[in-house]
Parts: C-alpha cells; sequence; structure tokens
C-alpha cells in the first residue's frame, strides 16, 4: 500500500518515500502561504531561485540576528559570526575569503588521503556505520585544516555536539552540551591558529593569508568560521554518505557499476545529491516587502525553502525520480543552495564521500541493514539498524 504523503515540507525530511509529495509541490504555485506551518513556502526550481537570489531574503530574521535560546552563550558568540547566518558586509568578506581558500584544496590528494583513512575504519556494523557517517567526513576536515590525527576523534565528538545548538528540535541537556563543544571547539582552533606557521599547505594556512587581503583580522570572526566549517561539514555529509548508501541498496544495478568504474563516485554522489539531498530545506526571512512574480511577502515574514523540491521539479529535470547513472549529464544539485549562500564546500564534501564509498562499499555488501531517518526538520540521515529493509 503506498504511503500517506507527508502532512508538510518539514515532516516530508524525514518521511520514508516523500519524492512523489515534492514533485507535486514543484507543480504548484513557487511561492505560497503554508496555514498550518504559517509562513510562505517556496517550491520548485523558480521559487527557490527567486527567493535565494532576492536580496530582501535575508538567513536571518532583522530583529534577531542569534535565536533567543542562545543569546549571549558561547554558541551565540559564533553563531552570530558565521558566514551562514548573517547577510551584507559582515557575510561578503568572509564568504570570499572562505570560498577562495576552500576553491584551493587539492581535491585528488584529499580523495586520495580521505580514501585511507576510510579503509582504515571499514564498519562492520550497523552501529558503526552510524557513527562512521559522522566521523569520516570531520576527520578528513580536521586534517585538512591541519590537526594532528589524535584530535580528530575529540573534534568530531565536539562538532557534534555543537550541531545541536542548531536544531530546534534539541532539549536542555543537548543544548549545554552544545555550550561546552562550543568552547572546546574555540579553544583548539586558537590553538591551531598560533601554529599556523608550522602548518604550511593547510588549509588553515590558506585561510589566514587569504583573509590577509581583504583585512579579515576580526579573530572571533576568524574563529567562529573556522567552527563552521566543521559544523557546516557534519550532518549534511552525514546525510549525503547514508543517502548514498540508501541509493547501493535500492538500485541494485549500481553496486557493481561503481564496482567497474570507482572514478565514478564524484559524478554519481552529485546525483544522489539531487535524487535524495541530504539537506531538504532551509530558511529566509523578509527583511522588506517583498513581490516576487507578483506574490507579495510582508516584511518580517518566514519562507521555508525547499531545495528538495527543486531537486525533483520535472519542469527541470526530465525524470526526477530517476537516479541518473554514472556517463548520463548529471543534473543541477539545488541540495547545495544556490545564490549568495549557495555551498562553498560541494567538490570537497563530493571528494571526501568519494572516498569513503569507495573504501566502504564492498565491506557492506554483506552487512544486513535497515534504516530510518534521524528526527530533523532539514537534514535527511538514515539511521541504519541490523536487518533487511521492510
Ligand atoms: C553533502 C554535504 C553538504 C551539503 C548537502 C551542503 C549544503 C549546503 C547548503 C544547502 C547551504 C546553503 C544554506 C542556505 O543557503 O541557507 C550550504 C552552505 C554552506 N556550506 Fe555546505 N553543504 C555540504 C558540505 C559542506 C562542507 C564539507 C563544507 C565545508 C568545507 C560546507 C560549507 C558551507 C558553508 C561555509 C556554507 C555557508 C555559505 C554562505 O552562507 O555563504 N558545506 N551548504
Amino acid at each position: 500500500m503506498p504511503l500517506a504523503d507527508p502532512a508538510h515540507p518539514l515532516a516530508a525530511v524525514t518521511h520514508a518515500a516523500p519524492y512523489a509529495y515534492y514533485r507535486r509541490l514543484a507543480e504548484g504555485p513557487p511561492l505560497r502561504f503554508d496555514a498550518q506551518l504559517d509562513c510562505w513556502l517556496a517550491t520548485g526550481m523558480a521559487g527557490v531561485r527567486a527567493v535565494l537570489e532576492h536580496p530582501d531574503c535575508r538567513v536571518r530574521p532583522v530583529s534577531q540576528p542569534v535565536p533567543d535560546t542562545l543569546a549571549g552563550t558561547p554558541c551565540g558568540a559564533i553563531f552570530m559570526e558565521l558566514v551562514r547566518m548573517n547577510d551584507g558586509e559582515r557575510h561578503a568578506v568572509p564568504k570570499q575569503v572562505l570560498a577562495q581558500a576552500l576553491g584551493q584544496v587539492d581535491l585528488a590528494r584529499l580523495q586520495a588521503q580521505t580514501l585511507q583513512m576510510a579503509s582504515d575504519h571499514v564498519p562492520a556494523s550497523a552501529a558503526q556505520l552510524n557513527d562512521a557517517l559522522f566521523q569520516l567526513p570531520l576527520f578528513a576536515m580536521a586534517d585538512l585544516l591541519g590537526f594532528a590525527p589524535a584530535q580528530w576523534p575529540a573534534l568530531a565528538a565536539r562538532t557534534r555536539d555543537f550541531v545541536a545548538c542548531l536544531s530546534p528540535l534539541s532539549n536542555v541537556a543537548q543544548l549545554a552540551g552544545a555550550q561546552e563543544a562550543a568552547d572546546a571547539l574555540l579553544q583548539g582552533f586558537s590553538r591551531l591558529l598560533r601554529e599556523v606557521d608550522a602548518l604550511p599547505g593547510s588549509l588553515l594556512a590558506a585561510i589566514v593569508t587569504e583573509a590577509e587581503a581583504p583585512g579579515w583580522h576580526a579573530a572571533g570572526s576568524l574563529l567562529a568560521n573556522l567552527v563552521g566549517l566543521l559544523s557546516q561539514t557534519c550532518e549534511a555529509t552525514a546525510g549525503m554518505l547514508g543517502n548514498a548508501i540508501v541509493a547501493l541498496r535500492t538500485q541494485p544495478a549500481l553496486h557493481a557499476q561503481m564496482r567497474a568504474a570507482p572514478q565514478s563516485w564524484p559524478a554519481i554522489l552529485r546525483e544522489v545529491s539531487r535524487h535524495d539531498p541530504a539537506i531538504h530545506n532551509t530558511r529566509r526571512y523578509t527583511a522588506e516587502d517583498v513581490d516576487i512574480d507578483g506574490v507579495r511577502v510582508a516584511a518580517g515574514q518566514m519562507i521555508v525553502v525547499v531545495l528538495a523540491s527543486a531537486c525533483h521539479d520535472a519542469g527541470a529535470h526530465a525524470e526526477p525520480d530517476v537516479l541518473q547513472r554514472p556517463g548520463s549529464p548529471m543534473l543541477a544539485t539545488p541540495g547545495f543552495g544556490h545564490g549568495r549562500h549557495g555551498c562553498p564546500g560541494q567538490s570537497i564534501a563530493h571528494a571526501i564521500a568519494a572516498a569513503c564509498m569507495q573504501a566502504w562499499a564492498d565491506g557492506l555488501e554483506g552487512l544486513p541493514l535497515a534504516w530510518t531517518y534521524r528526527p530533523s526538520l532539514n537534514a535527511r540521515i538514515p539511521i541504519f539498524s541490523q536487518g533487511a529493509r521492510s
């Protein structure tokens, strides 16, 4: 029996089979008010692009740059500096510096090093897999930044604790853990920054060099955005990896194809990110009255930008339900955002995840896996358990 549709786009994120629903959302008006969620929805390629490109659609409400639960805390201090959470001047220079430094990363070397790392950590059970989805991408980023291997496990654990502050679903204990983690991460990056001269060729050294020309010297802002690189990697890359493992399970021919052409992993991961994206939505807040294609949204409104509906927009992709195979022209990946806040870490995420999949695919083949999804309002991250999928 077909599953009932998700009740709304936030419920679709963790629904077992949400993509026919997303496709129908894309067929409707690009911008509409949702009475149930009491906010606006931007859907389909047109709605998503229009809102993400609009200068008055901001990442935070003008009156509340930091959520009340974080104001005056270590997490709040990081949050208020993140490029991801700012617009205008506070966004432009740090974003340019990060994008330039991330753009210089030697992806072939990153992939080779992560392949080595992932080959040393092939998950042998569902529980190990659940941990590895988060750990390996964070180990790879920690390595790239310049941290020593002995520091990676603590950094990965602290990053997972820290990202709890970004979810409205976190409880009091998780929020307290996030504050401790924020302090520890800031201290870790402060120490690393003091050693940056001894880390030539690291991503940290590239960021420090790139920051000199535009004069981005604010230590708090730099530190916060370094933490941001780990936090942006954490859940999204775990989701992409998990969804790629789901693709191997649900598309029986894929495994043999990838075994025959492992160099196609980055390309197929781009398509997994379109077909079963890790990040299903993001939010924008109108700073002024906004008119998009004749629809007026008053200042101060929230818009849920349904990225996953753009990924399954039949007007943009000929067969949105089909995972295009290696060799087919790969489609656009709205799952990485668009416009001035679009993800600068996309190629890095693909290189890391490609290495993990290459290292793990064969070993995972014999493991009986079932899955559900971690509770989340925006990230689709499988939780695996031992057993056959029902
Ligand atoms: C599969 C993995 C990833 C996915 C699906 C993903 C997705 C996204 C999305 C959707 C946004 C835009 C959010 C918005 O506009 O509201 C974003 C922004 C961002 N991502 Fe990623 N990301 C991934 C991995 C990474 C990695 C590995 C890094 C770091 C190397 C990274 C760094 C960033 C940063 C710094 C931003 C903020 C950009 C800005 O606001 O200007 N991401 N990401």
